[in-house]
């Protein structure tokens, strides 16, 4: 059996090595490129390929795998929504994620963020370097003061929502399928109106589909309190980022954490130094002081990434041996 690998890191090799050590019965190989239709050829004569990328699976990367006869694809990652799913069902595609590496990877990271956003860090941080140790005007808001507004409760929101609390915070939630814990200890509003009316905090933590579609647009900012903080490391796609950008230029919106942009395939996790910048409007954002970017690093640490690889090898040897995946991928 032999298992390809594509776009493993420097960091991610150490736990290639682990999991092929304790599978010596399956050959593993890798590579630290992409999955594109013209690196395909590279996993020949593998019986299964595990992949993580934020490039979308195109029906042409598609169809050059299963030109090699591979159509067993198991994603190091979570999200699912850049695999073209209608082409992967035609060729017969068995794929599985890695659901829940860490969802506190996510949520701690989104905390942090939120806590720096009211405690104003980014302005402090750039007043200090320059010599300016003066505390006025910037004040901070306590966690504890906050209403934070959480919209998803599945694994990494309600993550959130505990490390929130902990900070103090009245936390209140919506979600279209409630968790039944959840909704007995009374966090849930009826609608996302209700919490946009009196969250101070809106935390997105909703997958991209097609229905969350710049599901934050300008007509949800209207409805939000003044002075709101929306914190979105979830997918670019959920967000109008001009919609937010306005907010932002009214004094509507308070801060604006972003670890996912829409247009961010191409440029996170390149580097641009010495080179032009290639997105102006992400540019402008990095620049405010009240906006904290993040390449979408939320995920990034030593925990998750373990997970994450040590699954995806788990998963696509169980495709492999046509046993029931654990975490099998609706190819629909
Ligand atoms: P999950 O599937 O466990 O939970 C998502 C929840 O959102 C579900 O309970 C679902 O019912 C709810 N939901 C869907 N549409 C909704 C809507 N319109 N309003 C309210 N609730 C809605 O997902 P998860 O593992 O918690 O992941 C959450 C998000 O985080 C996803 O977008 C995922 O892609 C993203 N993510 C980001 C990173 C990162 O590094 N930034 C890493 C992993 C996952
Ligand atoms: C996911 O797991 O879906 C993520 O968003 C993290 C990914 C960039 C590795």
């Amino acid at each position: 059996k032999k298992i390809f690998a594509f776009s493993i890191r420097k960091d991610e090799v150490p736990y290639v090595k682990e999991w092929a050590e304790n599978h010596p019965e399956v050959e593993v190989e890798y590579t630290d490129e992409l999955l594109t239709p013209k690196t395909a050829a590279k996993a020949k004569g593998a019986d299964g390929v595990v992949v993580y990328q934020q490039l979308d699976y195109t029906p042409e990367t598609l169809q050059a795998l299963a030109d090699e006869g591979i159509t067993k694809m198991s994603l190091r990652n979570v999200g699912v929504d850049n695999i073209d799913m209608a082409k992967a069902k035609e060729l017969g595609f068995e794929i599985t994620n890695v659901p829940v590496y860490s969802p506190n990877a996510i949520a701690e990271h989104a905390a942090i963020q939120t806590a720096r956003i009211l405690r104003q860090t980014k302005v402090l941080d750039k007043k200090i370097a320059n010599g300016d140790l003066r505390w006025a005007p910037t004040i901070g808001r306590e966690v504890r003061d906050q209403t934070i507004g959480v919209i998803g409760t599945g694994h990494i929101g309600r993550v959130y929502m505990q490390i929130m609390e902990g900070f103090g915070a009245k936390v209140i939630a919506y979600d279209p399928f409630e968790n039944p814990e959840l909704k007995k200890q009374g966090y849930y509003v009826n609608s996302l109106d209700d919490l946009y009316a009196q969250a101070d905090v809106i935390s997105l933590h909703v997958p991209a589909t097609k229905e969350n579609f710049h599901m934050i647009d300008k007509d949800a900012i209207a409805k939000m309190k003044d002075n709101v903080v929306i914190v979105n490391c979830s997918r670019g796609a959920l967000v109008d980022t001009d919609a937010v950008i306005e907010g932002l230029d009214s004094g509507k919106i308070f801060g604006f954490v972003m670890d996912t942009y829409e247009d961010e395939v191409g440029i996170f996790n390149e580097d641009w130094r010495g080179k032009e910048f290639p997105d102006k409007r992400l540019k402008d954002l990095i620049d405010r002081s009240n906006v904290l970017v993040t390449p979408h690093t939320a995920f990034y640490t030593t925990h998750a990434v373990r997970n994450m690889v040590l699954n995806a090898f788990d998963n696509n040897l169980e495709l492999i041996n046509g046993e029931e995946a654990d975490t099998p991928v609706k190819v629909n």
